[in-house]
């Protein structure tokens, strides 16, 4: 079987790494920048920590921030009307998963404009045309977008959020500097870094998972097992892991899919606007509990990765109630909440037909009928 693997070009790692950005942009020869970022980054100096470099260098650029978390098609149609007065040839994309997925909506739809309505880019858009130049910063250690072919938008009429999978979205520099993440608030820090590891965890254990992308899921959830609570803790040495951490999950999920935890989270997401890392986490040892039976010898790997002692002694079922008691440890020793107040039974039918339409569910290691769906749902109700 015929596997791919996609990647950015450039990335750069590690605290500074920003500095790097002016170079780039002269060695590319761009005029102009459109820099896409959110009104909470812009409040809170986050985003300046680009402009300003920018500014020094007297180079052009026209910002837009309007951008809410979990974005919508309103957010994307008015950024390809801003790009489009604004001259630039290229977009800085500033903040975490909804600035640079926005970012990746605008930069397809101003390629190819056949697209504008934004809905017909959902699942495998077929698109023609590599989108406008974006330059990723991430400011949130977690969606990895700058290093995916993937973007979420929500459609607030329809109540839904929907995945859009086209590598001719793929930023052509990452900047992944962990000085752009340290302001992060705790629960943010938390959430965004559950995303993460939620990622790594679906991607090991997702219907096409491989060798290739096995060694960056892995990897990556060592290295969050090690690093995300001193991320919480604000420590350089947790800041700079999970940096990294986030970014090498994407280079697996990307290629590979997610499954039904992702399939859920964004419908939660679509109906209560729940934080898309929160929505992730809270479903993660749910999700875990009902794959155990179809993932191999897969959980053994992820309780060693995630330090758990004395694996090797241990049965299939040890080692597999190990795995699910370590992220749940881990989800609570960085307080993600257990349960969401907002979900109604009314609403239970609803969310699990969403959810068996999201296009991360067909890489969930095991079917689910609409009761399974219905039964983890419920499971977070207060
Ligand atoms: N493209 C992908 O592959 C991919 C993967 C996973 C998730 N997503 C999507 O990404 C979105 C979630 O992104 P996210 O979790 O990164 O959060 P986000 O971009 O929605 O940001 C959440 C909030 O955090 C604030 N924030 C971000 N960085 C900060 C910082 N350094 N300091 C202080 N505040 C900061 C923002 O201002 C915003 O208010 C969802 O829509 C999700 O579906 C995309
Ligand atoms: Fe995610």
């Amino acid at each position: 079987m015929t596997k791919r693997i996609i990647l950015n070009g450039t990335s750069y790692h590690g605290k500074g790494s920003i500095n790097e950005i002016i170079s780039e942009i002269k060695m590319r020869g761009f005029k102009k920048a459109f820099v896409a970022s959110d009104p909470d980054l812009v409040k809170f100096n986050v985003t300046s920590k680009v402009t300003d470099l920018l500014d020094k260098e007297n180079f052009p650029y026209e910002l837009y921030s309007d951008i809410k978390p979990n974005p919508t098609i309103e957010n994307v149609q008015n950024g390809v009307k801003a790009f489009k007065n604004s001259g630039a040839d290229f977009i800085i994309a500033i903040g975490g998963g909804s600035s640079m997925d926005t970012s990746k909506a605008i930069g397809i739809i101003i390629t190819n404009p056949e697209f504008e309505d934004v809905r017909s880019l959902e699942g495998l858009s077929p698109t023609k045309n590599p989108c406008v130049p974006i330059i990723a910063v991430p400011t949130t250690a977690g969606t990895a977008a700058e290093v995916t072919i993937n973007y979420v938008i929500t459609d607030v009429d329809k109540e839904r959020k929907f995945v859009c999978v086209d590598p001719h979205d793929m930023p052509i520099v990452a900047i992944v500097d962990s000085n752009m993440m340290s302001s992060m608030p705790k629960g943010l820090t938390a959430a965004t870094g559950m995303d993460a590891l939620t990622h790594a965890i679906e991607g090991y254990t997702t219907r096409d998972a491989w060798e290739m992308t096995d060694m960056f899921h892995i990897e990556a959830i060592r290295l969050i097992g090690k690093h995300l609570r001193g991320a919480v803790e604000n420590t350089p040495e947790g800041r700079e892991g999970m940096a990294l951490a986030q970014y090498i999950a994407g280079m697996g999920f990307s290629n590979v899919g997610l499954g039904i935890d992702h399939s859920m989270a964004h419908t939660l997401s679509a109906h209560y606007d729940t934080p898309h890392g929160v929505a992730c986490a809270m479903f993660l040892p749910i999700v875990m509990e009902f794959n155990r039976d179809y993932t191999g010898e897969r959980y053994k790997d992820i309780a060693i990765a995630l330090g758990v002692e004395g694996v090797d002694k241990m049965t299939q079922e040890e080692y597999r109630d190990a795995a699910i008691k370590a992220v749940e440890k881990l989800s609570a020793d960085v307080g993600i909440p257990k349960t969401n107040e907002k979900i109604k039974e009314e609403d239970l039918d609803q969310l699990a037909t969403d959810a068996l339409n999201d296009a991360c569910y067909p890489g969930n290691p095991r079917e689910a009928t609409k009761e399974q769906v219905i039964e983890m749902f419920r499971k977070l109700m207060a």
